[in-house]
C-alpha cells in the first residue's frame, strides 16, 4: 500500500479531535482510504464517535470526488458509558443524561472544513445496513466491541464491499489486552480471512486492512 499521508492541517485536525485512535493507525487508515476511494464508491465507517477517524475518510473521499458515510447511534459503546474506563463526561447531554456525541462530531467536521464530504447517519448499524442499497469501496469497522455488535457489523456491511475494495478492522487484539477492548474484532478478522473472500494487506497497531479477493463473506 502506498505511503500517502494527509496534509498537515488534516493531520492536526485528526490529532485535535476527541477519540482513541493513535496517529500511526490513523496514517494506515488514511492510506487504505485513499486507495479504496479510487474505486469511486462511498467509504463507509461504523463508529463515528466524535469524528476523529471520520476526518481521514472524509479527506480521502474529497481527494477522489466521492463521499464518506459514517454510522453511529451516538449513545456510546458499553465501555464508554458513565462509570467505565473510556467514559468522557463531556459527551453527556445534560438535557437527557445520556451520551450524545453528535454535537462534538459536528464541531470536529466543521473545524476540519470537511462537512460537505460526509454523510452522517444516526442509527444502529444493523438497521442502517439493511436499508443501505449499493456497493462501497471501503468498510471501516470501529463500532461496538461485543461479539454481537462486531458480528452484526461484519455480516451487515462486508457483503457491500466491491471487488478490490477494502475491509478495515480496528481494535484487533490477538492477545487479550483488557476487559474493555475484548477480542470480538479479532474473531471477525479471523473469520474474514478464513472466508477466502479477503486477504490481508497490512497490520498497524490494532488496525488490520484486508482486500476483497473473491465473493462472499
Ligand atoms: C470506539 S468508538 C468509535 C471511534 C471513532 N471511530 C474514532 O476514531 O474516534 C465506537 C462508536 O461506535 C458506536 N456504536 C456502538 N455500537 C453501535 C451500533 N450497534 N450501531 C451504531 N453505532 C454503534 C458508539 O456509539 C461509539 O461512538
Amino acid at each position: 500500500m502506498s505511503a500517502v499521508a494527509p496534509q498537515p492541517e488534516i493531520l492536526a485536525a485528526f490529532e485535535a479531535a476527541k477519540g482513541f485512535m493513535p496517529v500511526e493507525e490513523g496514517l494506515a487508515l488514511y492510506a487504505a482510504a485513499r486507495e479504496a476511494a479510487a474505486l469511486g464508491l462511498p467509504l463507509l465507517e461504523v463508529g463515528t464517535y466524535c469524528g476523529r477517524s471520520t476526518i481521514l475518510l472524509a479527506d480521502a473521499a474529497r481527494e477522489a470526488g466521492t463521499v464518506a458515510v459514517t454510522v453511529d447511534h451516538h449513545r456510546g459503546s458499553e465501555e464508554q458509558q458513565p462509570g467505565w474506563d473510556y467514559h468522557d463526561p463531556e459527551t453527556v447531554d445534560p438535557g437527557t443524561g445520556l451520551m450524545d456525541t453528535l454535537p462534538a462530531f459536528r464541531r470536529t467536521l466543521y473545524r476540519a472544513g470537511l462537512e460537505e464530504h460526509v454523510i452522517a447517519v444516526v442509527g444502529r448499524s444493523p438497521q442502517v445496513a439493511k436499508a443501505w442499497g449499493g456497493p462501497v469501496g471501503l468498510v471501516f469497522v470501529d463500532g461496538g466491541h461485543t461479539d454481537e455488535h462486531a458480528t452484526n457489523d461484519y455480516e451487515g456491511w462486508a457483503p457491500r464491499i466491491a471487488e478490490g475494495g477494502l475491509l478495515v478492522i480496528h481494535d484487533v487484539f490477538p492477545d487479550p489486552v483488557d476487559e474493555f477492548t475484548g477480542q470480538a474484532p479479532y474473531r471477525v478478522y479471523l473469520r474474514a480471512l478464513a472466508s477466502g473472500a479477503f486477504g490481508e494487506v497490512s497490520a498497524t497497531g490494532s488496525l488490520r486492512v484486508l482486500r476483497r479477493e473473491g465473493p462472499g463473506i
